[in-house]
């Protein structure tokens, strides 16, 4: 009879247990053990591949019909392959309502396409709006200088863009366990009063909890929670090459186009993983006299002090050097794009849930930030200083504090954000 007993006590464990054990064993784990040399060397041909359509490497239509760039190296280049990318490669989102209807349509605009007939322009957004492909990010910063070439952005309709960032110690973020970020983010809450985190003022940040529970640590907005993942939308997004993680984007002007076939298996897409697995991470370089190195680490101490720091935080669990918190916060109303980063154009219900507000951004880790202008989501800050006078929201009382400062005490914060290098090699 007892033995009975325990096996109906497995059979009910089980039952709990199971989707919870496979829940887990599902999530897409971080890389963990160095990226083996071969992998890491055919995902660098993939990275620097000049796709083409139809291209040999691939068993679908390659390249498209609609992309952004032709390699992942066209855009994550500067100062070396992997790094940063110009305005020139902004990528623009969109977001339109359907006239009334309940539901909005959202996804990027595309700059290029494979033939004529698939060009996604800004009138097949809003017939009100210029049959234009590529987007001068000017002409969306209403108000901010771009005047004379604002474009008429009707009512109903927002337009964002994204700049390219660097991928140097990707590997290490995708290796912060999620207990990481989210004790960080409790011990915010604690630190300024157990508030909620749709705080406008205080540095208080929020984990964008992702499916499956997991959270999110790569993109502006967060929106990703493992490199794994990003670099399957990115194939997809950037390149049209879809894959087993994500379908390739059809064509706003023809949203029956059929793609034929996967164009890169699991494979493909981990090997190029473990090439950006493989970048090393930024480094700080110090000057070379004493002089100028008391400097920067008075810069350093600045940095702390003003509260830049709450939310560039130094170090995540073992992660050290990062300055970030990998949370979201409210920067404020200049700073504000809405849209998906990935996917084909989407119809959904506007934003309920718990995702990112409209002026909601992810700390960006400022190792390498010397190296990676021009600076913000959208890269309409050419210099760190302004980078840093543009923070709003959240961000407005350490920025209060850096504007106080006297012009040597703002330089020295500056020549601190400077010693943040990309790697060497
Ligand atoms: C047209 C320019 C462009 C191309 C081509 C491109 N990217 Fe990116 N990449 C971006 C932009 C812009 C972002 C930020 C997107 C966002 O967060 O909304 C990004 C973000 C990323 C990130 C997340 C980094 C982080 O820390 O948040 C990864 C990883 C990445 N790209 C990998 C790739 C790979 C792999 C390829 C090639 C398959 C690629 N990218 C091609 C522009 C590009
Ligand atoms: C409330 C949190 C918070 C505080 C406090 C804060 N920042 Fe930021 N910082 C951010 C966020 C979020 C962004 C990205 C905003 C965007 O892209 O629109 C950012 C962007 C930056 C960038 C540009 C990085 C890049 O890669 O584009 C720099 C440089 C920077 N911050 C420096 C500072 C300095 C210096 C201070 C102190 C004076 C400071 N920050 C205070 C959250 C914060």
């Amino acid at each position: 009879m007892k033995h009975y007993t325990s096996v109906w006590y497995l059979v009910v464990g089980l039952a709990i247990f199971f989707p919870l054990g496979w829940r887990i064993l599902s999530f897409e784990q971080p890389v963990g053990v160095a990226p083996e040399a071969d992998a890491v060397a055919r995902g660098k041909t993939l990275f620097t591949h000049e796709w083409t359509d139809n291209d040999p490497l691939t068993k679908g239509d390659g390249l498209g019909p609609v992309y952004n760039a032709t390699s992942c190296a066209a855009c994550h280049r500067s100062p070396a392959l992997g790094g940063a990318g110009g305005l020139e490669h902004n990528v623009t989102n969109f977001v339109a309502g359907r006239g009334g209807l309940p539901t909005i349509r959202q996804g990027v605009l595309h700059a290029l396409a494979t033939r004529p007939e698939f060009e996604e322009t800004l009138s097949q957004v809003h017939s009100a709006m210029p049959p234009i492909s590529r987007v001068p990010l000017k002409s969306l910063l209403q108000g901010q200088g771009g005047n004379n070439e604002s474009l008429n952005i009707p009512p109903g309709v927002l337009l964002s863009q994204r700049n390219t960032p660097a991928l140097f110690g990707a590997r290490q973020i995708d290796e912060i366990p999620d207990r990481v970020i989210i004790g960080q983010e409790r011990l915010a809450r604690t630190r300024w009063g157990m508030i909620g985190s749709g705080t406008e003022t205080s540095p208080v940040g929020r984990s964008l909890r992702l499916a499956g529970g997991r959270v999110g640590r790569f993109g502006w907005k967060a929106q990703s929670a493992s490199l794994l993942e990003f670099v399957q939308a990115a194939c997809a997004n950037e390149l049209g090459l879809s894959n087993p993680g994500n379908p390739q984007p059809a064509p706003l002007s023809k949203p029956s186009y059929q793609q034929v076939g996967l164009d890169l298996t699991l494979e493909q897409c981990r090997d190029m993983r473990d090439f950006v697995a493989a970048l090393p991470r930024p480094v700080q370089q110090l000057p070379q006299t004493v002089h100028a190195q008391t400097n920067v680490m008075h810069g350093q101490r600045l940095f702390n002090q003003i509260g830049c720091a709450d939310c560039h935080v130094p170090n995540m669990g073992e992660v050290t050097g990062i300055y970030s918190d990998l949370l979201l916060h409210r920067m404020g109303r200049d700073l504000t794009g809405v849209g998906a980063y990935y996917g084909s154009p989407v119809e959904t219900a506007p934003s309920s849930g718990d995702g990112p507000l409209p002026d909601e951004w992810r700390t960006p880790p400022l190792w390498g930030v010397a190296e990676s202008a021009p600076y913000l989501h959208d890269g309409r800050a050419a210099t760190l200083k302004d980078a840093i006078i543009m923070h709003g929201g959240q961000g407005q009382a350490s920025v209060r504090r850096f504007s106080l400062l006297t012009v040597p005490n703002q330089q020295a914060i500056i020549r601190f954000l400077e010693s943040l290098r990309a790697p060497s090699e």
